[in-house]
């Protein structure tokens, strides 16, 4: 499903509630569902519920979509209908099974702690949805209230966001309340898995909250040493940069039950180790990372504090969403590389939005993903295009197992001294994509070694003396016009 135009035009569609386009469509087809998945790069899933109806229909979903017949429906779903034959593989038996600490999951994916997880009716649907798990909304003896409004983010151009910032604290419903919610949760839906996250102020707290949880039907415990948002009584993510309280803490909960413990770090560290490898010493049986890390989104406009207008309030609060992907992925790569650590269960999240997004952290030994803010910009339904797209992608593979598959990725990262020096891979043109828009010709003149050229007749030429192969053209060029070549040629002598 290389097909960028198509690509390209996905992430406008606003993936509407109770989408009027499939509601129009005279052949009960479903093009929300397909655009969905192709949004959240479920190839499979997308070419699956399309058929050749499309190809002569008059389209009545575009004249109902919300963007307006402009947006094109037909033009995606027809495209995706040629490329029918590209995915045919069988992938129906690809088992996706994990485990948490050696307990079934049915899929690796869980709901991390947060708002999305905070309620019996919202886990309840989680869980009829297809997610394996809920890591539950922190529980503590705090008096929580939270500030309103509690959010901001960063949006693409297209609206999409591409980091979420959240001030929210711990869960507002009493300890006796979610006691309550968990042995309901645990009494209908027995096999998914029930993830426990809590946070005290002191050994007693932990072990108290752990005790009673446990109780209650947890199949785990998540310890969280990482909410930015907590800064008082000696909690959140000052806790998880102490290694000695990540120990003692651990120790007061596992001592406290039998089933596995999970301790919640802070990315608010230079390196995850010394946290790690305490809640080991303290009894942990795994690590769950990364937790939100520490940034302002926005402030306040100059001419706004200098005009005596009402000026707001900025905390610092806990970023998430696709922008932490990166500082998450080095995270659990330090985790997965620490030898000292081998057998800890770890239990990944930080920007999965898809199934590739997932699989970046199993391939290096994550045996359980976590999600939330994908879950707050699109809903529980984004589940059934992780499960396909991650069945396929394993049936595609050539293995059966997901299990297989885990940590593959480990050896592959080094350190930025053991990367090859020595050679050159230079990018490569695709004429009939190029736009002419001059675009890789400006960052290669302004950002780059001035490689490249841009004549009269609007078409980029290479000049392979200069070109260094840093591949910034490759990235700037707005439609894949550019690749890399993957001819590695001897760095010429300076
Ligand atoms: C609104 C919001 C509330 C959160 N509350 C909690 C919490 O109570 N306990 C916790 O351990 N993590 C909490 N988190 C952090 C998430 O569980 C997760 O670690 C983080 O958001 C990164 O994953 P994501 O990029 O998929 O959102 C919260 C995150 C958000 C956005």
């Amino acid at each position: 499903m290389d097909n960028f135009v198509v690509g390209r035009d996905i992430s406008k569609c606003l993936l509407c509630h109770d989408a009027p386009c499939s509601k129009a469509c005279p052949y009960k087809q479903d093009p929300k569902k397909i655009l969905k998945s192709l949004r959240f790069a479920n190839y499979k899933g997308a070419l699956k519920g399309v058929s050749s109806a499309c190809e002569n229909c008059s389209a009545p979903c575009q004249e109902h979509c919300a963007l307006g017949p402009d947006y094109g429906i037909k033009k995606i779903l027809t495209s995706c209908n040629m490329q029918k034959e590209k995915l045919k593989l069988d992938y129906t038996k690809a088992d996706i099974k994990s485990d948490i600490c050696g307990i079934e999951i049915e899929n690796p994916f869980l709901l991390s702690s947060s708002v999305v997880s905070s309620s019996y009716d919202m886990c309840k649907r989680a869980f009829e949805a297809g997610w394996a798990g809920v890591s539950f909304k922190t529980i503590c003896l705090m008096d929580i209230h939270e500030a309103s409004p509690r959010f901001s983010a960063l949006k693409n151009l297209d609206g999409t966001f591409s980091a979420f910032k959240n001030i929210e604290q711990l869960s507002d419903h009493s300890v006796v309340e979610n006691l309550e919610i968990f042995k309901k949760l645990k009494q209908e839906f027995p096999n998914k898995f029930l993830l426990v996250s809590i946070m005290g102020r002191n050994e007693e707290e932990w072990a108290y909250l752990a005790r009673e949880s446990e109780k209650a039907g947890a199949d785990a415990l998540e310890l969280n040493f990482s909410c930015p948002n907590m800064t008082k009584d000696g909690t959140g993510s000052d806790v998880g940069q102490i290694p000695e309280l990540v120990e003692k803490y651990t120790r007061a909960a596992v001592d406290a039950v039998k089933i596995p413990v999970l301790a919640k770090l802070t990315p608010n560290v230079m390196t995850m180790s010394p946290a790690a490898l305490a809640a080991k010493r303290g009894g942990a049986k795994g690590v769950a990372a990364i937790n939100t890390i520490k940034s302002i989104t926005e402030l306040n406009l100059v001419q706004k504090i200098f005009t005596s207008q009402k000026v707001d309030k900025v905390a610092v609060g806990g970023l998430s969403g696709p922008a932490v992907k990166p500082i998450a992925l080095r995270f659990i790569a330090e985790l997965a590389q620490n030898k000292e650590l081998k057998d800890m269960h770890i239990s990944a999240m930080g920007g999965v939005y898809t199934y590739e997004d997932a699989f970046m952290f199993m391939s290096l030994g994550a045996r359980s993903i976590q999600i939330t803010t994908a879950v707050m910009e699109y809903g529980y339904d984004i589940i059934q295009e992780l499960v396909e797209g991650l069945q396929y992608f394993v049936a595609s593979s050539g293995h059966k197992h997901l299990k297989d598959l885990l940590g593959a990725n480990i050896p592959n990262v080094v350190d930025v001294n053991d990367m090859d020096r020595d050679i050159v891979v230079y990018p490569k043109f695709v004429r009939e994509n190029c736009l002419h828009c001059g675009r890789c010709y400006v960052s290669c003149r302004d950002g780059g070694h001035q490689a490249i050229c841009f004549g009269e007749d609007r078409n980029p030429m290479l000049d392979p003396k200069k070109c260094v192969g840093c591949h910034l053209c490759v990235l700037v060029c707005p439609n894949r016009a550019i690749v890399s070549s993957e001819v590695k040629i001897k760095k010429p002598k300076e």
